[in-house]
């Protein structure tokens, strides 16, 4: 038990994450659904993207979002951005924290954001300079493996995290973009990046969970996760969802990891997003409750 962290810094990429795939919903429920979620104590939320509102239709109004959300010491505000246009709208609309998408994979950089991984860290160095004091946060997608061109070896990517932080990434986050991390591979990944580093993990084949347990088991204490376990990169073949946020801190609860979040409240926001996006969501806890109230007793 020693070795894990006494905390965990819960990223909520509900907002962004959760809803770019699906239908676009308005933005006053967009913010009312960040709120639930600052209600349940979730202070750390990824709640728009400054992309191309042609390429995902479901992320247009991020400026209006941010300018409706409450402000207050100790919330940070992220905001997913491609290139340099998406970077000056997100600061100008006073994000607190940039998430920079860069790629291990060149089929899927492609597809993504219409740049070559080399285009696209020459567009994230570019970013971070403007981001003056700002953190940018640079999350590499496809980190664990690629639909397109399968296994990526941990070194490269290891390589690429190192000089996005030498071009002045405040920090990197690796992305399972579709699922491909297992344990063995978490390990492998952070035996060359230390654990310094945030984990974005989807749950594609059932080993979002396992794959941050084994994250926890190495001392790496930033995960992104999404409330209901939504989500998914409308430009990669197979996504599946991100790992649920409530199925994360159950887990974490149990351990006795800290997050600051409240599990029945967040639940609570789970089903607000299942009604939002008019279908089930995905996480484990949506329809099993938590172990200390299941949903059958
Ligand atoms: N925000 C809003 N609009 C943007 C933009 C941004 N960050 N970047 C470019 N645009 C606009 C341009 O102004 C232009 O508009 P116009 O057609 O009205 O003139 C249009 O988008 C095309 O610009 P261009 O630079 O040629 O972009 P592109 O067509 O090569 O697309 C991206 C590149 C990066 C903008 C686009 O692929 C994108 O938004 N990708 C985001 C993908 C994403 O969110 N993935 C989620 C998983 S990480
Ligand atoms: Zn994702």
């Amino acid at each position: 038990m020693s070795s894990f962290p006494s905390r965990v810094d819960v990223r909520e990429v509900g907002p962004r994450d959760g809803l770019q795939a699906e239908a676009p919903i308005d933005v006053a429920t967009r913010v009312a659904l960040i709120e639930s979620l600052l209600d349940a104590g979730v202070t750390h939320i990824e709640a728009a993207a400054f992309v191309s509102p042609k390429a995902v239709p479901a992320m247009a109004g991020g400026a209006e979002v941010l300018a409706a959300l409450p402000r207050r010491p100790g919330l940070v505000f992220a905001a997913l951005v491609p290139n340099l246009k998406g970077a000056e709208l997100a600061l100008a609309a006073g994000v607190d924290e940039l998430t920079i998408t860069v790629s291990a994979s060149e089929a899927y950089s492609e597809r993504n954001v219409r740049m070559s991984v080399e285009e696209s860290v020459v567009a994230a160095a570019g970013i971070c300079a403007l981001a003056g004091s700002v953190p940018a946060d640079v999350i590499v997608s496809c980190a664990f493996g690629s639909p397109y061109e399968g296994d990526i070896a941990p070194d490269e990517v290891a390589v690429l995290g190192r000089r996005l932080i030498e071009q002045g990434a405040s920090r990197v986050t690796y992305a399972d973009t579709t699922g491909m991390a297992t344990p063995r591979r978490i390990d492998e990944l952070v035996d060359l990046t230390g654990d310094d580093v945030g984990l974005h993990l989807h749950d594609t084949r059932g080993t979002a969970l396992v794959n941050a347990y084994a994250a926890l088991l190495r001392g790496v204490r930033r995960f992104d996760t999404a409330v209901g376990g939504l989500g998914g990169s409308p430009f990669a073949a197979g996504a599946g969802g991100n790992l649920g946020t409530e199925d994360l801190v159950h887990l974490l609860d149990d351990l006795g990891i800290e997050t600051g979040i409240d599990l029945d409240r967040l639940l609570g926001v789970s089903r607000e997003v299942a009604t939002i996006v008019d279908h089930e969501v995905p996480s484990r806890l949506a329809s099993a409750g938590p172990r200390s109230k299941p949903a059958a007793v």
